[in-house]
């Protein structure tokens, strides 16, 4: 079987289960500050697992592309070097979310495996929870017995907490699980060595291929255990180790998964594959780069670009880490890592059509960032080599810097130190590396204590399309210290709050409690977390219990919607100018401008920008009204053509705001002005590159819009009124322009003559002291540039020449000194330490060549002092 039947007979097997195929996610996560990429199938269901969702299918099935390279789960430094581990990866999973449990789970990965797959029973192995003491929690004897009707007792094997209890983070769902293991070694080994005995000893012949979770806790702060209100069942299943099972390799590497892109780079780089152990650099190289370009790319085409923080720099990483191997061991020095994307976007069509659709795109960003590293690469190559020649070893926090400013793999300087004969200090690069960690750790951990709950109830319902206040109560709220600032969080039961997504701000506003001593507490802000909306206060009001009304800040809302009004009609007007490539590649929406980011290759020009500018105004002044649909199928909605985004996970129903069903319809969860009129203006007042292919524009509306015409109009005015009220003011601006340059030109003609002049009376003054040609005075030119050219030219004209200028320049004394070679070479003259020597008496200081050099100081009526001194000097 290929990797694509192998997927679908997964897919079909559960939806003969009854599941509900769903699309995969995309790879980076929004609004949840635990995470920042999708590093396991369930990620995207957690809120239903916590209760905090409802159960739209109880038996879901999808493959989810996952990344496990930060936080918890992170096998970064292991892929390419083994077998077995990636970076982006696909995770097959099956899930009931409070229907069957572990008896149809175990009996359905079982016969999915062996009947469907026909993997041979007698090289299965299963795990179960053994329980453990401290936690509280028994031996998973359920589990176990529903095994034993499937497979030997000998072939089920007990495991411990590090094993079979699986968390997704430090806190949030949990459960005793289940894993099936396979045993792909020959049937010799097989003999000689129990099998039983390899499962979990990181063997790459024996290895786990699916989890199967059994979803009973919440894992809060504190570190107990809540028990869920439902019992869930969460699988996971890696597609490339079970195509590589399948397929009978030994490596995941082997497989038709991998091998387009294996020999692609190897048939461009003129290398083999899977030379045996000799050359091992260039194959682990080969398998970093096939395993890397996948996360690349499809971080890249779910929407989060390489960046300088967070998760922006975990994909610079894996970029540089790739290109690192590349360059290193596979010898390619120009970018080449970017032409992996259309074999890779080809082998994924039909599968994750986002990557086809976006593939120039994505290439090109990759492109650049190669560009812009292997500049920094060679940087750091230089500075190894400078190291290297003054230093007897490597000292870790050099190697440290190397990996972290120039994203050398610490490996790699190992093996540049090795050629030069130094050794590297390991324990203190680990130091460093640890120290980093801890910091970024600190930065980015949010310690939020568990949630404090005042009543019982249906969360989170929205009301704010339609109204900005609202009566509510708290639900439950809790504090949270991030950077040093504590705050509190607080979900109310209904409210009108909008929280930041879709690039519009959230909104901020008060929670005034009812009742006679009515008492306010400012929101500052309101965010999603996963599908809660939380609320932001600096403090908790004197009686959670109470009732509030929730009352929006109305003027920061209402700027905020014109700008996000008009974030949609720029959109429509950029697509209708440029072309449909226009793609939005990121936005953000607040109550005094919005920037609007989106793929295209080349400068917007001055007259496309009044174009697209024409188009909104003309749109405002139409005051089209606006049409919300708040729950159409989304495949209606695709089919009538809507703009939707890539990297956004929608519902089976979405939300369509459409100003002109011809104009502008987009997938939208923002708030939006009743209709356009109500913008007043547009006004773009920037436009420039983010990254490769991607443009910003950043513009105003409404009264922002007006102030910024009022003030361009002042300017024009004073500028007006400066020039005496011209007829045109253009003309005269281009005329003073002129004559400036007119006179610029005129002004150094005559610095010229005069240094002509200068040069032939100076020429003529010199006195041969000692067999030197000197000429020390005092001259008057306007420019130190004129001053170095006098110096040359005299040193062209007069042999033997000891040269000592004095200079006045605004208020500030200047030496310089030239020396003709000859004499620097002959006497042991140096200009340098002459001219700081003279510059005392003009209490300054200097330096420059031994032919060459000059001084500035403080003290103008020293200089007949400094030229005396320098007589004296030749005088000896
Ligand atoms: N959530 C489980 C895992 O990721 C299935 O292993």
């Amino acid at each position: 079987m290929t990797t694509k039947e192998i997927r679908k007979a997964f897919l079909d097997f559960f939806e003969g289960k009854q599941h509900q195929i769903v699309p995969s996610a995309p790879i980076v996560v929004k609004n949840d500050p635990t995470l920042m990429f999708i590093n396991a199938g369930m990620n995207p269901f957690k809120e239903i697992f916590l209760g905090e969702a409802p159960v739209k299918y109880p038996r879901v099935a999808d493959t989810q592309r996952c990344l496990r390279v930060s936080g918890k789960h992170n096998d970064l430094e292991e892929v390419g070097i083994d077998t077995y581990h990636h970076t982006m990866f696909e995770m097959l999973g099956n899930w009931s979310f409070g229907d069957y449990f572990k008896e149809e789970a175990i009996e359905w990965s079982w016969e999915l495996l062996t009947s469907v797959y026909g993997i041979p029973k007698d090289r299965l192995y299963v795990t179960v929870f053994q329980g453990d003491e401290k936690e509280g929690l028994p031996k998973d004897q359920e589990a176990y017995d529903f095994w034993k009707k499937w497979i030997a007792e000998d072939r089920i094997l007990l495991g411990n907490k590090k094993d079979n209890f699986w968390e997704m983070g430090d806190t949030g769902p949990c459960g005793p699980c289940s894993e099936i293991h396979v045993d792909c070694r020959s049937d010799e080994e097989r003999v000689k060595v129990d099998g039983k005995a390899l499962v979990n000893n990181d063997h790459p012949q024996v290895i786990e291929i699916w989890n199967n979770v059994f979803m009973q806790f919440n894992r809060l702060k504190n570190g107990s255990l809540q028990p869920l209100p439902a019992m869930h069942v969460d699988t996971g299943m890696g597609l490339e180790r079970l195509v590589r099972v399948l397929q009978q390799k030994s490596s995941n590497y082997d497989t038709d998964t991998f091998q387009p892109l294996i020999q692609f780079i190897s048939g461009k780089s003129g290398i083999p594959y899977n030379q045996g152990e000799s050359n091992g650099k260039t194959d682990i190289a080969m398998r970093v780069m096939a395993d890397h370009i996948r996360a690349i790319a499809f971080a890249i085409a779910d929407g989060q670009l390489p960046s300088n923080n967070k998760a922006g720099y975990v994909i610079r990483r894996i970029l540089r880490r790739a290109v690192r191997y590349s360059y290193t061991f596979l010898g390619f020095k120009e970018p080449f890592f970017n032409t992996l994307v259309p074999v890779l976007a080809d082998q994924f069509d039909g599968v994750f059509p986002e990557l086809k659709a976006q593939q120039d795109f994505v290439q090109k960003v990759i492109l650049e960032e190669e560009v812009s590293f292997l500049r920094t690469l060679a940087t750091g190559i230089q500075r190894f080599e400078k190291y290297a020649a003054e230093n007897k070893s490597v000292a870790g926090d050099f190697a440290f810097e190397l990996y972290d400013t120039f994203g050398f793999p610490i490996d790699l300087t190992q093996l540049m130190a090795r050629e030069k004969g130094l050794s590297v200090d390991m324990d203190g690069f680990n130091s460093a590396l640890e120290e980093q960690k801890t910091r970024s750790r600190a930065a980015t951990a949010i310690d939020a204590s568990d949630w404090v709950v005042v009543h019982e109830g249906e969360e989170n319902e929205f009301v704010g399309y339609d109204v900005l206040e609202a009566e509510a109560k708290i639900l439950k709220y809790r504090k949270v210290a991030a950077k040093g600032k504590e705050q509190y969080q607080i979900v109310l039961d209904r409210t009108p709050f909008y929280a930041e997504s879709g690039g519009q701000v959230g909104d901020s506003g008060v929670l005034v409690s009812v009742g006679s001593d009515a008492h306010a507490i400012k929101i500052t802000d309101t965010k999603k977390e996963n599908a809660l909306i939380v609320h932001f206060s600096d403090e908790l009001p004197a009686d959670p219990a109470v009732t509030f009304i929730a009352k929006v800040d109305e003027p920061k809302r209402l700027s905020t919607e014109n700008n996000h009004s008009a974030t949609h009609l720029l959109q429509a007007a950029l697509r209708e100018v440029l072309g449909t490539h226009v793609q939005q590649k990121g936005s953000l929406v607040n109550a005094d401008y919005l920037r609007f980011d989106f793929a295209h290759f080349a400068k917007v020009t001055e007259e496309e920008i009044e174009r697209v500018e024409a188009i909104v105004n003309q749109r405002i002044r139409e005051n089209i009204g606006r049409v919300e649909e708040r729950a159409i199928p989304y495949q209606e909605a695709i089919g009538r053509g809507v703009t939707a985004l890539f990297g956004e996970k929608y519902g089976d129903f979405v939300r369509v705001i459409t100003f002109n069903p011809e104009f502008s319809m987009e997938l939208c969860g923002g708030t939006h002005v009743k209709s356009t009129g109500q913008l007043g203006y547009f006004k773009i007042i920037s436009e420039g590159a983010v990254a490769a292919g991607v443009r910003r524009i950043e513009a105003i509306t409404g009264e922002a819009a007006e102030a910024y015409l009022t003030q361009q109009s002042k300017l024009v005015n004073e500028l007006k009124a400066l020039l005496k009220n011209p007829k045109d003011l253009t003309k005269s601006i281009e005329g003073l322009l002129e004559e400036n340059a007119k006179l610029k030109k005129e002004l150094e003609r005559n610095v010229l003559e005069k240094a002509g002049s200068l040069k032939s009376d100076l020429a003529a003054k010199v006195q041969n002291v000692n067999g030197v040609n000197l000429i020390a005075e005092k001259v008057d030119l306007p420019s130190a540039e004129a001053v170095k050219n006098l110096a040359y030219n005299l040193k062209d004209i007069v042999d033997n020449l000891f040269l000592v200028l004095a200079t006045e320049n605004e208020g500030k004394p200047g030496l310089t000194v030239m020396i003709s070679e000859n004499l620097v070479e002959e006497r042991g003259l140096h200009a340098g330490n002459i001219v700081r020597e003279l510059a005392k008496e003009i209490q300054g200081g200097g330096g420059g060549q031994p032919f060459y050099a000059t001084a500035g100081g403080k003290n103008p009526a020293g200089l007949a002092a400094a030229l005396e001194k320098a007589r004296a000097l030749v005088a000896g």
